[in-house]
Order: C-alpha cells, then structure tokens, then sequence
C-alpha cells in the first residue's frame, strides 16, 4: 500500500498493452513451431496440493525449502501456487492415463509461475514460462529433438543464446559421486562461503552451482561428474551428443552444471544469453525418469523444457520488437453526433471485412483527433464530416505520405484491398 492506495507487490508487475505485442509474437511463434514438432497444450491449475511439489521438487532444494507460496486454505488442505510446472504435467499425465496411449506424448504449457525468490534483475515472484515436456521416451534422441525445436525458436528471432550441457548421472552412479564431492569439499572447507559450508553436507551438488566469486578457483578443482558416470549414462549422454552433432547444433559441455531441481537424472541443459546479467537462464530442464513413480505413478521415462518468458521479452532485439507492434488500418475522424453515428456503421462494414478500426473515444475536435490517429500509428484516417454525411464519400488520408483521396464505402474497401496487395 502506497498513501493508503494498494498497488504492486514486490517481485509482480503489470504487464501494460505496450509490451504485449512482443509477448503474443513469441507465443504465437511458439505454438505454431511446437504444434509442427507434435506437441499439444495442457493447462494445469495454478495451485495444487503442497505435497505434489514438495515430493516432485525435493524437499532439499532452494525452491521447496524456501521459496513456494504455501498456504492453508479453507478447508485445512495445504495449498501452493505451482512454482514450477513439470510436476504438474506428470501428475496429470498419470492422473488421466495418458501413458495407455502407448509412445511419445508431447505436451506444451504457457502460464504464470510463482517463487519468492530474492528481487534481482530479471527475477519476479510471478513469472512466464513457456515448457514442453515429452513422457514416456527414453530414447536420447528426443532430447536432441526437443532441444533444436527451443533453437527454432529462439534463432529466428535473433536472440543471441549458448546451449550448455551435461549429464547428472542418475540412482546408480550419482550417490558414489556426491559422496567424493562432500569428501572433497570437506578437505577445503574453512575456504568456501557460508552457504557452501552448509549445502556440503546436505546437498553438495548445490555446492556447484554457487556463483561466490572466491568459491569460483576451488570449485574448479572438484571431481567433475562426467568423469564419474555408469557405463549406461556415459552411453546416453555421447549418444546425446552425436544426435546434436549430426544436427550441427553446437554445445558446451558443462560438469557444473546441476540445475536446481532435484528430479534431474543423466541429460541437463541450460540456454543461457550473456545479454541477461547475472540471471543468465533462458531456459533450463533435461531428463526426469522416475519422477512419476515419486509421485506414486508407474515408471514413465520424462524430458522437458521451461523458457522464461519475462526474460525472452526482455533480450527480443529491437527489430523484432517494432515488427510485433500493432497498427491499427483506419482511424475514423468524426465531425459531430450524426458523424460518429455513421462512423459505428462505417466501423462495423470495415471490421467485418477484416480491417482493424478505431473511432475518437473522447477526442472532439479534428486537431486532437489528427494527433490521436497519429500517436495509435493508424495507417489511414477517414474524416467523416456534414458534407462526407451528404454525399456518402469520404477524405481519406494514407498518413505514410499525406496524400489524400475522395471515396465512397465500397471503393474504400477496394482501395484497402488494393493496399495490402
Ligand atoms: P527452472 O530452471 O527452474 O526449470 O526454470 C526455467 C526458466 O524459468 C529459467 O531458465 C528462467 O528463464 C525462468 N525463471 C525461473 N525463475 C524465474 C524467476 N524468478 N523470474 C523470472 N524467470 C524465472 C524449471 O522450472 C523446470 N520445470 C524446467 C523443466 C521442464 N525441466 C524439465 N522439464
């Protein structure tokens, strides 16, 4: 509250009508790319039970531990608002049997998501993202697929992005190797920062994903993950990489990189943009086998994705940006009652063929209303006037070149017709 007045919470904001243009273009761009690759929508509801995401996420991780909106609603029931959604799209996918289709299933979600995380830039409390998750493939080849479609995405609209990459291991290789992490930190441990010290013994892969800078040349030295893998997850994740290499989408591969989710098994990935600062995610998932038996489910093998969208609108290059802005194609300037009464008629035959139409809500005389068709970036103005009501043709002026021409209703509708040609 602001002087008594109620006003944003921290960490939310409105989006205004200005930045939707951005938005819908990369959703649209999304949809239409997803839908090629096979993926169908899925919304799930923006609150659940807590104990999916405490169950789903892992009781040891930041986003569990401290930063889910959780609270007891009416009935006694522990509610949380989905701080993330791919426990969400599993549960439902158990939940309606999805998996008795047999294959693949391919499911895309865009919606808000919620995490009290620390204000920083590029970080909000409610948040956008945009995921696709495929269940029931093991094969490494999905995650190849998938991981081109969120390249298709991005390249086109000129954003400039790495793709990181790595394997966790998984049940049979990952327990060996987080005890000779813990034992490694522990050699070093008076040097390391104070949420190091802590996470070694409850949770040292966190230890890696620190960004202290004097944790940085010790966490250097660390055994490397990917020198530590089974044979069957050293198997997949070159089988990963050959299927990125045929597709000639270049990498980096990352031991660091652990993610903040404790459902990762073998292949994770992060697209990160150095135009983005310290909160350099783009996107992030990988491979979440065993996720659905977690959450009381049968064995369903899962890979998958989340883009943040607040972060995408934010890198969009300004090209990109000034194509997805609206122009509305007329602007109908009205002189008087009988005026703005033929100018609804008007509006109405000119929507009806297609065409976007603004009357002057609230503007009166025709300066103001020039210097509002101007400011909404209208390409046309129609002045509607006594003589136009008169004789039923009408000024029309195309505002890219002042010129202006005389014409009746149906010519009008010609000439547009003739303009977008
Ligand atoms: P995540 O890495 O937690 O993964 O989030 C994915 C993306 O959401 C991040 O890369 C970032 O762009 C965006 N994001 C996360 N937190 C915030 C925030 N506070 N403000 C703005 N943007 C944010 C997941 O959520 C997994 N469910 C991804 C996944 C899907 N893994 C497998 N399938």
């Amino acid at each position: 509250m602001e002087n008594d007045r109620p006003t944003t919470l921290p960490g939310t904001r409105d989006i205004l009508p200005d930045e939707m243009p951005r938005w819908h273009l990369v959703e649209a761009r999304a949809r239409e790319l997803f839908d090629r690759y096979g993926f169908e929508e899925i919304r799930t509801p923006i609150f659940e039970a807590t104990e999916l995401f405490a169950r789903g996420i892992g009781g040891d991780t930041d986003i569990v531990g401290k930063e889910m909106y959780t609270f007891t609603d009416q009935s006694g029931k522990s509610i949380t608002l989905r701080p993330e959604a791919t426990a969400s799209v599993v549960r439902a996918y158990v939940e309606h049997h999805m998996y008795r289709a047999g294959g693949a299933t391919k499911l895309y979600y865009i919606g808000p998501m919620f995490r009290h995380e620390k204000k920083q830039k590029g970080r909000w409390r409610q948040f956008f993202q945009i995921g696709a998750e495929v269940l029931g493939s093991d094969h490494p080849a999905i995650e190849a697929e998938v991981i081109e479609m969120l390249l298709d995405w991005l390249r086109p609209l000129g954003v400039e992005c790495r793709l990181l990459v790595n394997s966790v291991g998984d049940g049979r290789c990952r327990p060996a190797y987080v005890e000779l992490l813990r034992q490694a930190i522990k050699a070093d441990l008076t040097q390391y920062c104070e949420d190091c010290r802590r996470r070694s013994d409850t949770n040292p892969l966190r230890v890696l994903d620190c960004k202290v800078e004097s944790c940085q040349p010790l966490i250097d030295r660390l055994p490397r993950i990917t020198d530590y893998l089974c044979a069957e997850c050293a198997a997949h994740f070159r089988e990963f990489r050959s299927y990125l290499d045929e597709g000639r989408i270049p990498y980096e591969v990352v031991p660091r990189l652990v993610r903040g989710l404790d459902y990762y098994v073998r292949t994770a990935f992060e697209i990160v943009s150095g135009e983005l600062g310290s909160q350099n995610a783009l996107a992030g998932g990988g491979r979440y086998d065993g996720l659905s038996e977690v959450l009381g489910g049968p064995p369903v093998a899962g890979f998958g994705f989340a883009l943040g969208l607040d972060r995408l609108v934010m890198v969009l290059p300004a090209e990109v940006e000034a194509a997805a802005t609206r122009r509305p194609d007329l602007f109908l300037a009205c002189l008087g009652d009988a005026a703005f009464h033929r100018g609804m008629t008007i509006a109405r035959e000119l929507r009806r063929a297609g065409y976007t139409v603004l009357l002057p809500f609230g503007a009166t005389s025709l300066r103001s209303q020039m210097r509002l068709a101007n400011r909404l970036l209208a390409g046309h103005v129609v002045i509607i006037g006594d003589m136009e009501l008169a004789t039923a043709r009408y000024q029309v002026k195309r505002m890219e070149d002042s010129s202006q021409r005389e014409l009746s209703l149906p010519e009008l509708l010609d000439y547009l017709k003739g303009q977008a040609a």
